[in-house]
């Protein structure tokens, strides 16, 4: 039996909370539309440092608070009524690159506001930390959000666990599972092309209501399904393999791009498959390495002009 994480206990000001960012290994995009997904957690975070002060500031800028939507969001979902805050923010996850930037920060300002007014636990921590990047941005699934909650592998309506919790918007349930951890190493490489995950995201659907694009979300979820299975069962082949077809399909819904092709091709030689990982159309990759390849691995990554990192599997966000 896996042990799960605990919830986040009550702690006086100051607080400081730490998030992982994560890599989505299947079916992102089509997850907004109730396809499964699995996405696990990583080795880089978001820390964020939070004590009372005379003004709500963060990173000593003061305007923060009306120009960053996901603090602004945080404060009025999770500190509504409280006192002003001074927040320190540091990470190390690339912005906009499809790593889990935003919803770490969201998941920290939430473990930290949630710490502080008595101590929250993990399914409502995943519903608000969701809601907070839900309303920043529109639109999206709770798969981001979930994972950097719980930590290591999680599978988006998909898996075979007892479900950990569900997440709801106005219109839709999904519900979040533990999947075993197959022990592997990744390496994630971002193109350094930054983009709109809202645009990606509205573009993708636009493009799933043509005449095949039922057909299209069933493959979609066909891939993750057996890729969900395949990471389970430490099926290393297999992964590879669907990898391969869910990039196929990310290619058909318009979502690559000339930079992320380029990076996919230089990892070829020292990877057993490589797919785009997030919103896409810029963003990043995420390949399995050939073992004992990953540095070479990561050569290759940085030559083609990538921003490379070997990631591993992260405990999910905790006070630190
Ligand atoms: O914003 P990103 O690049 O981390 O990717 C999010 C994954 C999507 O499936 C495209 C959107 C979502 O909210 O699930």
């Amino acid at each position: 039996m896996t042990l799960e994480a605990p919830p986040i206990p009550a702690r006086a000001l100051p607080v400081s909370a730490r998030s992982p960012g994560k890599c989505i290994v299947f079916g992102e995009h089509a997850v907004v539309h109730g396809a499964p997904e699995l996405v696990f957690a990583i080795d880089l975070h978001t820390q964020v440092f939070a004590r009372s002060s005379d003004t709500t500031r963060l990173n000593s800028d003061p305007n923060a608070v009306r120009r960053n939507p996901y603090l602004r969001t945080a404060l009025e979902r999770a500190w509504a009524g409280g006192p002003p805050l001074d927040l320190r923010a540091v990470s190390r996850i690339p912005r906009a690159a499809g790593l889990g930037s935003s919803a770490a920060f969201a998941a920290a300002l939430a473990a930290a506001f949630g710490s502080a007014r008595g101590g929250v636990d993990r399914a409502e921590l995943a519903q608000r930390a969701f809601d907070i990047e839900r309303d920043a941005q529109g639109v999206g699934s709770p798969g981001d959000t979930s994972t950097v909650v719980a930590g290591g592998y999680v599978a988006i309506n998909g898996g075979a666990e007892v479900p950990l919790w569900t997440v709801r918007s106005a219109d839709r349930v999904w519900e979040v599972r533990r999947v075993s951890d197959p022990g592997w190493v990744w390496v994630v490489a971002h193109s350094g092309i930054p983009r709109s995950t809202g645009d990606a995201v509205r573009a993708v659907g636009r493009r799933l209501e043509a005449a095949d694009g039922a057909e299209l979300l069933a493959e979609f979820a066909k891939v993750a399904r057996e890729g969900i299975r395949a990471v389970a069962h430490g099926d290393r082949a297999g992964v590879a393999e669907l990898l391969r077809r869910n990039q196929e399909l990310l290619r058909e819904v318009g979502v690559s791009h000339p930079r992320l092709e380029a990076l996919l091709d230089a990892a070829a030689p020292a990877a057993e498959a490589a797919k785009l990982t997030g919103a896409g159309a810029g963003g990043s990759i995420v390949a399995l390495p050939v073992p004992g390849q990953e540095t070479e691995l990561v050569r290759r990554l940085a030559r083609a002009g990538g921003l490379p990192f070997v990631v591993r599997p992260s405990a999910g966000v905790e006070l630190v």
